[in-house]
């Protein structure tokens, strides 16, 4: 090398080339401009290795003083913008250490002793990733109490339940909003799992056979609060399962946040007329002056996409490569980061909107008149007067139709009139015909009746404390 100081990537690896690097290369290799968001871990990362160099001899102290004095100025100068990111320099281990170098000297270039770019960059990833998943467990929370507060302002409130978006039962808004809580639950907890194996150090595979220095690995994985080590050197510097796996995770987070979406715009539409979500969150047009557009889900359900997408592409990046560390992984980053930055901005919007939504018990209930959401009850309520439930289901499909020739909801028939269908039908079905009647009927657990509701609430809110 021909200084203390290293200015060009090419200078970091030797003498063996011949002729610079072309331009077109520089910058098709180069990865500074997207991978130095990793700088904390990569500072982080050189401090947990240097200081396990000098507790087993294999820096001095001095040398120690020096990497740890360099970082923090170093720290400093990238805090306040001061840092001069070259595109020379390929990517942020080598600006990092370059720089370190040019602060203080020889001990700079100790630095990476025992240690290859390939576990570096691995770990770095590693930290980083770990890091936002605890973000991301907190704005999932945060979502999750924001549901939970709608839930509770609207457990009485009766929607129409759908399958096959027809009218099929009556429902609470609540009880609606907490299926989205149960997803977003099971959403934290496959983070959190993720978070397991993302939490494990490659340092000290070194390149890819590991290293001939006496490291402690242990030692580094407890200084940067890793639950363990990366047990095959070849594995740990070239597989990005973790990667692949966390997008996976935030895959589903979106698809989750996708399905609710489509709900929430189905339900502001004039058709539906259902919800209203509060101006802040919706855009108006540039030539209808009546409208009101729910952009904010809209673009979520689109969003989804592009998360997927990444997901895609990380796990055709990994797909064929030969062990052990190949350029291709360099490709892992700006996936990952877009995933992480589509994923919390979600999030946290949503959590947001939650607040603004605004619930129109009257069109709702409505709805559920119109589709003869409480046939099952009046099944059911012959099934308790001893007839069998398929006998029952009959009977009552002939009320219906009557009903339908009527234009009325079934509540609305004459006793003598419902009677005609079965002689055991009393005054009493007309509390079981009603909405409420049916909603309150639903009195077990996971069911729908506000009872229930309420206790699910109690529940989620001593899990999430
Ligand atoms: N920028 C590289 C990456 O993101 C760092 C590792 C480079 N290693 C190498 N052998 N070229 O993967």
């Amino acid at each position: 090398m021909s200084s203390n100081q290293l200015d060009k990537k090419s200078e970091a690896w030797s003498a063996l080339f011949s002729e610079p690097m072309s331009e077109l290369v520089k910058r098709y290799t180069a990865s500074v401009f997207f991978d130095k968001r990793l700088w904390k871990a990569d500072i982080a990362g050189s401090l947990a290795h240097a200081e396990m160099l000098a507790a087993q001899g294999v820096i001095s102290a001095d040398d120690h003083a020096a990497i740890q004095r360099g970082m923090a100025q170093i720290t400093q100068e990238i805090e306040s913008g001061a840092f001069e990111w070259k595109l020379d320099l390929e990517d942020v281990h080598l600006n990092v250490e370059a720089r370190l170098t040019q602060l203080v000297g020889d001990a700079g270039k100790r630095l990476h002793t025992g240690r290859s770019r390939n576990d570096q960059v691995a770990t770095d990833v590693r930290l980083w990733l770990r890091d936002e998943i605890d973000l991301i467990g907190g704005l999932l929370s945060d979502l999750q109490k924001a549901l939970l507060e709608l839930a509770e302002k609207n457990a009485d409130v009766i929607l129409p339940g759908f399958t096959h978006l027809q009218v099929a039962q009556p429902v609470s808004f609540g009880h609606h909003m907490l299926a989205y809580v149960e997803m977003f639950a099971r959403d934290a907890e496959r983070m959190a799992d993720v978070r397991r194996r993302v939490n494990r150090l490659p340092l000290g595979a070194a390149a890819l056979a590991g290293t001939s220095y006496p490291l402690d690995r242990e030692r580094v994985a407890r200084t940067l609060g890793m639950e363990g080590v990366c047990q095959n050197s070849l594995d740990a510097v070239s597989d990005r399962d973790f990667a692949i796996e966390f997008t996976a995770a935030a895959s589903l987070v979106m698809v989750h946040v996708s399905r609710m979406s489509e709900e929430l715009i189905l339900w502001m539409s004039q058709s539906f007329g259902f919800i209203d979500i509060a101006d802040r969150f919706c855009t108006g047009s540039s030539i209808m002056p009546q409208k009101k557009n729910p952009d904010v889900p809209e673009l979520a359900r689109g969003k989804t996409g592009r998360v997927v997408g990444h997901l895609m592409g990380l796990i055709t990046l990994m797909k064929g490569q030969p062990l052990a560390y190949n350029k291709d992984n360099q490709e892992d980053k700006e996936p990952l980061f877009d995933t992480v930055d589509t994923l919390k901005d979600t999030l946290r919007i949503f959590a947001e909107m939650a607040a603004g939504i605004t619930v129109k018990p009257e069109a709702m209930e409505r709805a559920a008149l119109r589709g003869y959401a409480t046939a099952t009850d009046l099944a059911d309520y012959l099934v308790k007067k001893g007839l069998p439930f398929r006998d029952a289901h009959e009977v009552v499909a002939h009320a219906v139709k009557t009903a339908i020739g009527h234009g009325v909801d079934l509540s609305e028939l004459p006793l003598a009139e419902l009677q005609a269908f079965h002689p055991g039908i009393g005054e009493d079905v007309f509390e079981v015909l009603s909405l409420r009647g049916s909603l309150n009927a639903r009195n077990i657990l996971g069911g729908t009746a506000p009872a229930q509701v309420r206790a699910q609430i109690g529940r989620h809110r001593s899990r999430l404390g």
